[in-house]
């Protein structure tokens, strides 16, 4: 991994350059994060999947930085979380949704807490509808959309714990809100991308462009699920993730 990600060329807002941003990608198309606002400083890991906890701790290393936090933005249906493994093997904090089941978890948050990594705000804010603890998370001139936004779609909502009318609250009211120039980086992507931004999704995903809430909850509903694969490990995901 190189060091901190150079600014994308969309990302206007001057602090999105300064601190450190670094994605990683697993097999399945999942995708992690880890953030600090410098070289040394205090450090976040966002959604490990269970085959990133080794990459990203030699980053951590690399880096010098002090891992105080470790984020599941929801509890995962369709792969393993790292954050058990994280939590053995470091003095980081495990911070998840006030509603996450998981026992694990040392810091719950709510919509518009704040944790900060030296002067780097991470903002929280509750989207739910692919799961009902699903936190993204904004820093400046990005957002962590986990899987409320997909780039050019969204999450799910027919699995456990999930509901197409809070989905459509979080795309067509929180989302539609959040400014266009912030870089969208999900927690999914299945075609190779690394990020979009909030204008392109707003222009053209199509999860965003239902014509009315009726429209949209009877798509994620009926037609949606039958497009969709069967979840890998769906049940043995989720009893690990919920504990
Ligand atoms: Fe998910």
């Amino acid at each position: 991994m190189s060091e901190a990600a150079p600014p994308a060329e969309n990302d206007k807002n001057a602090d999105a350059t300064t601190y450190l941003f670094e994605q990683f990608r697993v097999e399945r198309g999942c995708l992690g994060y880890v953030v600090a606002e410098r070289e040394g400083g205090v450090a976040a890991i966002v959604d490990p999947e269970v085959g990133m906890v080794e990459p990203m701790l030699d980053y951590v290393f690399e880096h010098a930085l002090r891992l105080r936090y470790i984020v599941d933005t929801h509890t995962h249906a369709d792969h393993f979380s790292g954050v058990r493994e994280l939590k053995a093997k470091t003095v980081a904090k495990v911070v998840m949704h006030d509603k996450a089941p998981a026992s694990c978890v040392d810091f719950r948050i709510e919509d518009g807490d704040r944790l900060w990594l030296d002067t780097l705000p991470l903002k929280f804010l509750h989207t739910p509808g692919h799961a009902k603890d699903l936190v993204s998370i904004v820093l400046p001139g990005k957002v962590l959309s986990a899987d409320a936004l997909l780039i050019g779609s969204c999450g799910r909502t027919d699995l456990p714990n999930g509901n197409p009318t809070r989905q459509y609250h979080t795309l067509y009211y929180t989302y539609r809100s959040l400014p266009d120039d912030l870089s969208v980086y999900p927690g999914h992507d299945y075609n190779d991308r690394t990020h979009s931004t909030l204008a392109e999704e707003k222009e053209n995903n199509p999860k965003m462009l239902f014509a009315s809430e009726e429209e949209f909850v009877e798509y994620m509903e009926r037609e949606n699920p039958a497009k969709l694969s069967p979840v890998h490990q769906l049940a043995d995901a989720l009893k690990a993730n919920m504990a």
